[in-house]
């Protein structure tokens, strides 16, 4: 299966998903890390590399241009991108992969953008093979997460049941450059869920 993540927004929480659901696929497959998941960091800054250097991952990962050496000995591929993909990207990138995941965080400034990244995709022609991932849902009583789900929902997006809360833990693991559940902090666990909860809304419905 190959999965990408965009978003024309930065700082969405692209790489914070491409890494967990690079995570939850090395796990699920219970293969080696060198046959099973290659996560391809397309975003020249490498934070995803970067994350995989400063710790351990239990998945590979490659730049770029590394990644048509490596994309034929793995059975699932994750895709991090840069945000705000030119039109003719996008178009590769829906074209490219089984499922185009978009990360938005619940904020009236973030839903704006993302809805950029649909009309783009409906220009496309493209209705189906992508879904919107809420992240960085802030904890009650903010309900930032629920108005942007109604608000979705009601446009038609497609959109996961599961959602990312706000967690430090996630701040945390990427400092220590390991998956949310290695982080230290009591979160940890919560996090890694709700990663495991949209991962398996994509195992079960792709
Ligand atoms: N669920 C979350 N809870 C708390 N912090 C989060 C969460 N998801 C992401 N973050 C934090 O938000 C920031 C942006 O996340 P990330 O780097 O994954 O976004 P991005 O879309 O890949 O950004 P860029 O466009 O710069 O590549 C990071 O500091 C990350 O740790
Ligand atoms: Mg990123």
């Amino acid at each position: 299966m190959i999965i990408t993540v965009t978003s024309h927004k930065g700082g969405v929480g692209k790489t914070v998903t491409a890494v967990h659901l690079a995570a939850y696929l090395s796990w699920h497959t219970g293969m080696s890390n060198e046959a099973s998941t290659l996560l391809v960091d397309a975003d020249p800054n490498h934070n995803a590399l970067r994350w995989q250097q400063r710790g351990a991952l239990p998945f590979s990962v490659v730049a770029e241009e590394q990644a048509a050496e490596h994309a034929p000995k793995h059975q699932h591929i994750v895709i991090d991108t840069q945000g705000r993909p030119g039109k003719d990207d996008l178009e590769a990138l829906v074209q490219g992969c089984d499922l185009l995941v978009i990360p938005s965080m619940p904020d009236a400034l973030s839903l704006d953008t993302l809805m950029l990244t649909i009309g783009e995709l409906e220009e496309l022609g493209r209705k189906d093979g992508y879904r919107v991932l809420l992240t960085s849902v802030p904890p009650w009583p903010i309900r930032s997460g629920s108005k942007a789900r109604r608000t979705l929902e009601d446009l038609g997006v497609p959109l996961f049941d599961a959602e990312i809360r706000r967690r430090e833990a996630f701040q945390k693991a990427a400092i220590m450059g390991v998956p949310v559940y290695d982080a230290k902090d009591r979160r940890a666990t919560d996090g890694w869920n709700d990663y495991c909860r949209v991962a398996e809304e994509i195992t079960t419905q792709t």
